[in-house]
């Protein structure tokens, strides 16, 4: 995704007390459900908005997109959302070992050609990744508009031993829905799964 640079991200991010900085390890009594890809923070926003019993976390890689959940935070803040400026790939920095319920992944970059495939946020070694965090009960759920990558991606889970418990080739809206989606959504069907681990 092409991103505009904002001037003052950096700032914005690093001074932001809603942003949970490395080595902060996040600890919570509610549910802590943990979106990696957030992009500009709708689908993360609009959900902590309404379940005020859940910590939701906003995982962005990309300063000036993670800027943009920021900037929605100073304006009407959420005790129930905490956002990280980084790749998923240092999840040990903000959590301990079977600490996250649900894992977003929404829209995820598909990384069509085959020598990319590894950097698609379903990979197996991503997946083996969030094992370690997830619940023993934990799900990952997964929307796309990319047949390729949605198919490709129920072979990982399989994979890694998920079970997947939902499927659907039509999905209709969700609670919350992502800037993505809502572009989406109007070119064709979106797809999406549940995941969990065999028991
Ligand atoms: C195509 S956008 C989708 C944004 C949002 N989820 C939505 O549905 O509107 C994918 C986002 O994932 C972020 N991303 C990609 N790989 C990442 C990684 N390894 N760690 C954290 N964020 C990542 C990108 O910076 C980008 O903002």
């Amino acid at each position: 995704m092409r991103t505009k640079k904002i001037k003052q991200a950096s700032s914005g991010v690093n001074n932001s007390s809603f942003v949970t900085k490395e080595n902060n390890i996040i600890k919570s009594d509610k549910p802590v459900h943990l979106e990696i890809g957030s992009g500009k923070g709708q689908f993360i926003y609009g959900l902590a908005t309404l379940h005020q019993d859940n910590l939701y976390v906003a995982l962005e890689k990309d300063i000036n997109v993670a800027y943009r959940i920021v900037q929605k935070q100073e304006e009407q803040p959420l005790n129930n959302l905490s956002i990280i400026n980084d790749d998923a790939l240092h999840l040990e920095k903000y959590f301990e070992f079977h600490s996250i319920s649900t894992l977003y992944l929404n829209f995820s970059d598909p990384w069509p050609k085959t020598r990319h495939h590894k950097r698609r946020l379903t990979f197996p070694t991503f997946l083996k990744l969030y094992k370690q965090y997830l619940t023993k009960d934990g799900i990952i759920e997964l929307r796309t508009d990319h047949l390729e990558l949605f198919n490709d991606s129920i072979d990982y889970f399989e994979s890694e031993g998920f079970i997947i418990t939902e499927l659907s080739y039509d999905s209709p809206v969700g609670e919350s829905i992502s800037e993505y989606e809502t572009k989406k959504r109007l070119l064709g069907p979106i797809y999406s799964l549940k995941a969990k681990l065999e028991a």
